[in-house]
């Protein structure tokens, strides 16, 4: 599929207001193009061409009628950078617009995303549905967390089966919550068939596309209502700062469900206004502002300028990641030291229809590979890699490596990780920037150890 031809948009992409507006024509632009230009609006006297650092706590107010008003709501200046700084509105205004929705939220890491997306949904005495194939903090956060304010959780153990999702749904029911590529295991599912699950019970859909990068997916364009990322992996993509990101779809029928959702379509503020009224499509993301501005996960503006950084190359990276990954998945597969790999790129993997139509560009750079040969293979091969990271993070220009079952998973037990499919030989790796031939160098050196290993003891044995 070419750079820039992604799908028509129903409405104009690039946010228009005072503070995000880019000053683009208005028609639809290539990915490549808005990775660099969407909410892009050189700012203040001497036009500096890249977005300036607004490293401040505050903002100065002109007079004492000016303080009053960005207090009451009237003027939409800035004041305070827990509320809203130009830099941290830039990054939010150009994540909106490559994701498809008409309003982000920048935080301070993808945790805090998942919280505020969450919390601006949920009440206690509410429950929340999410897929079990989930990154390991996020389940943790529902389950031990969340659980403790009063919000249960179920998880769908077999997220592919909408059925089980269509069962799980409960009146108390306030969101869904999946990712569009699960990790280790690459395990898709049908995003537009759970959407439509999730709608016919009057619910939104939340999904972490983190791993995936609007690049590769936009779930709101599947359905999805609200999208979620950790920026801190390939948007920020050089492993130097964390982030998180809330992008609202403006889809979502709040109003017609204000029996469900109060804080969104029932309370009124100041104005008399509920959030709904006030801003009928950004309604769910504005809440999400006021309660990341309570909860106080303001990401720095620094940071937020190492994000924007990043995502102005998202495209280049992902995409050249996505073919190393494939050439490598496709080479491990073939080594006789390995039992299997999950990429859903590979024409074996139980989700390639699913990677044909969710991810024709690209099945994304994360993946896992299990060796014969259990624990003492995965630490002989971890301990043998050269080029690649030990590291517990991923979507970085440089490729990582990590053992989940000793790691990220060790607090689930050896039945969940059985039923997960992560066993001891389990390794993760994310793919960077590295030459593939160099890559797959590294990797046939640490196979070989392996083999080396299990030989010495074969001889030894015998
Ligand atoms: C899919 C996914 N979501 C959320 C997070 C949390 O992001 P952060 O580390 O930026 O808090 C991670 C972290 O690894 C992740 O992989």
């Amino acid at each position: 599929m070419p750079e820039n031809d992604p799908p028509a948009p129903e409405q104009p992409t690039l946010p228009s207001s005072e503070r995000g507006s880019a000053g683009l024509p208005p028609a639809r632009l290539g990915f490549a193009t808005r990775q660099l230009h969407a909410g892009d609006r050189p700012a203040g006297p001497h036009r500096p061409r890249a977005t300036p650092i607004y490293l401040t706590a505050g903002f100065e107010f002109e007079d004492f009628d000016q303080a009053h008003g960005r207090f009451a709501g009237t003027d939409d200046g800035f004041s305070y950078t827990r509320v809203g700084n130009p830099t941290n509105v830039a990054v939010e205004d150009r994540i909106a617009d490559l994701e498809s929705g008409v309003a982000a939220l920048l935080v301070a890491s993808g945790q805090a995303a998942v919280t505020t997306a969450i919390l601006s949904l949920v009440s206690a005495g509410d429950h929340v549905l999410a897929s079990t194939s989930i990154y390991e903090g996020t389940r943790e956060l529902l389950r031990d967390d969340l659980s403790r304010l009063g919000i249960t959780v179920d998880f769908v153990d077999a997220p592919d089966d909408l059925a089980a999702w269509d069962a799980g749904i409960r009146p108390a029911t306030k969101l869904v919550f999946a990712e569009s590529i699960p990790n280790p295991k690459n395990d898709l599912i049908d995003l537009a068939g759970l959407a439509e699950v999730a709608h016919r019970h009057g619910v939104p859909l939340v999904v972490d596309n983190t791993l995936a990068t609007p690049y590769l997916l936009r779930p709101l364009e599947h359905g999805a209502d609200i999208v979620v990322h950790s920026a801190s992996k390939f948007l920020a993509g050089h492993g130097t700062v964390l982030g998180g990101a809330v992008v609202d779809g403006g889809t979502f029928p709040w109003h017609e469900h204000a029996d469900a959702y109060p804080q969104l379509a029932r309370e009124r503020g100041l104005d008399g206004l509920t959030y709904v009224e006030r801003a009928p499509r950004t309604a769910f993301l504005e809440f999400a502002r006021r309660v990341a501005m309570r909860f106080g996960p303001a990401p720095s503006p620094l940071n937020a300028f190492l994000i924007l950084q990043g995502v102005e190359t998202l495209s280049l990276r992902v995409q050249r990641q996505s073919a190393t990954a494939l050439a490598i998945a496709r080479w491990l597969e073939q080594h006789p030291g390995v039992e299997s790999v999950d990429y859903s790129g590979l024409a074996s993997s139980p989700h390639h229809e699913l990677a044909r139509r969710y991810l024709p560009r690209g099945q994304g750079s994360v993946f896992a590979v299990t060796l014969r040969g259990g624990l003492d293979a995965a630490r002989q091969f971890t301990d043998a890699l050269r080029l690649f990271t030990r590291m517990t993070h991923l979507g970085d220009v440089r490729s990582l490596v990590l053992h989940p079952a000793t790691t990220t998973h060790v607090l689930r037990d050896g039945e969940q990780l059985a039923a997960r499919g992560i066993g001891q030989g389990l390794l993760r790796l994310s793919i960077g920037l590295e030459d593939a031939d160099d890559l797959i160098a590294d990797l046939d050196h640490a196979l070989a150890a392996v083999a080396a290993v299990d030989l010495v003891s074969t001889v030894g044995a015998s």
